[in-house]
């Protein structure tokens, strides 16, 4: 697609935003469907949010994403906060409705999708475990427990947070925060198992956050990390014939959700998967 006049912007706002795979992805998305948008990364000082998220009003933007460290802060910039966003407590994606800021936050849903369509899991009226209580099992936790979750363990390195977690978790289902010691009992009474915390991230891919003597079949086990693409915890899940979900699809899920609110047309998740893959070899 031609850079014309019609062209219209959206894009990143984070710090540092240089090894985002967002651009690639977004842009092969808006190139696949023939859509006049074009989407740049921007690195921003602290100090320049305020006047960042004016000016993109400004110059007509139709939406932006955040990323790290700004999912909070720029909630001070927004006209409307969704639920999704407020629930998770960050915001990843803002949409220009009716001249005013609306932020939401795709990464849930995104989840829930990516696990719908890899694995056709439906968490409906199941238990499941998470394992990790950072941004990552706020989003996911969240999306869970909207999808009808019966019931959610949480467990973490920090107790406490698996607590705070829990006690967000609550308003929709049952959710517990468990200590670590206790993981093998939670993970025994869950069709659903998700590894939300950097233990087996490259270059540390020997790690896992859960032996492998924990898993059962009848589990699912779902773990963010997309790179190492099969980390140690899929790979040796795989190997003892138990279910698998990989991190990847929940990147390509959240990025074509903000697409299809940009947009109002449906996300080509194939190419977008497809050029994420790409970028990440
Ligand atoms: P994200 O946005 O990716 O979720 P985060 O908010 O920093 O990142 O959360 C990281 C999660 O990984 C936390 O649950 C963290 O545990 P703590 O709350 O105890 O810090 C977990 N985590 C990271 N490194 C870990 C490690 N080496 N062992 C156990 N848990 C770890």
């Amino acid at each position: 697609m031609e850079i014309t006049s019609q062209v219209r912007p959206v894009g990143l706002l984070g710090r540092p935003v240089a090894h985002s795979k967002s651009p690639q992805m977004m842009n092969a998305a808006f190139q696949h469907r023939n859509l006049p948008y074009v989407y740049l990364a921007f690195d921003v000082e602290k100090e320049r949010m305020a006047d960042a998220v004016v000016g993109m009003a400004s110059l007509g933007f139709q939406g932006f994403n955040v990323t790290i460290p700004y999912k909070v802060a720029v909630m001070d910039y927004l006209d409307e906060v969704e639920e999704a966003a407020q629930a998770i407590g960050a915001v990843n994606t803002v949409v220009r409705q009716e001249n005013r800021w609306v932020g939401t936050n795709t990464d849930g849903e995104g989840y829930l999708r990516s696990l719908s369509d890899e694995t056709g899991f439906n968490p409906r009226g199941e238990a499941v475990t998470i394992v990790g209580a950072g941004g990552a099992a706020r989003a996911v936790g969240y999306a869970l427990a909207r999808a009808g979750a019966a019931s959610i363990a949480i467990v973490n390195r920090t107790p406490a947070k698996a607590d705070e977690l829990a006690h967000r978790l609550s308003r929709w289902t049952k959710a517990e925060g468990i200590a670590p010691a206790r993981l093998g009992e939670a993970i025994a009474r869950s069709s659903l198992v998700v590894q939300t915390t950097s233990i087996g991230m490259h270059p540390h891919v020997d790690d896992t956050p859960i032996k492998k003597e924990l898993l059962h079949a009848g589990l699912l086990v779902s773990d963010l990390i997309y790179h190492p693409r099969e980390t140690r915890l899929l790979r040796e899940a795989k190997e003892a014939g138990i279910l698998i979900h990989e991190g990847l699809g929940m990147l390509v899920h959240q990025a074509a959700l903000a697409f299809e609110r940009w947009t109002g047309r449906e996300a080509p998740v194939e190419s977008m998967r497809q050029r994420l893959e790409e970028s990440l070899d």
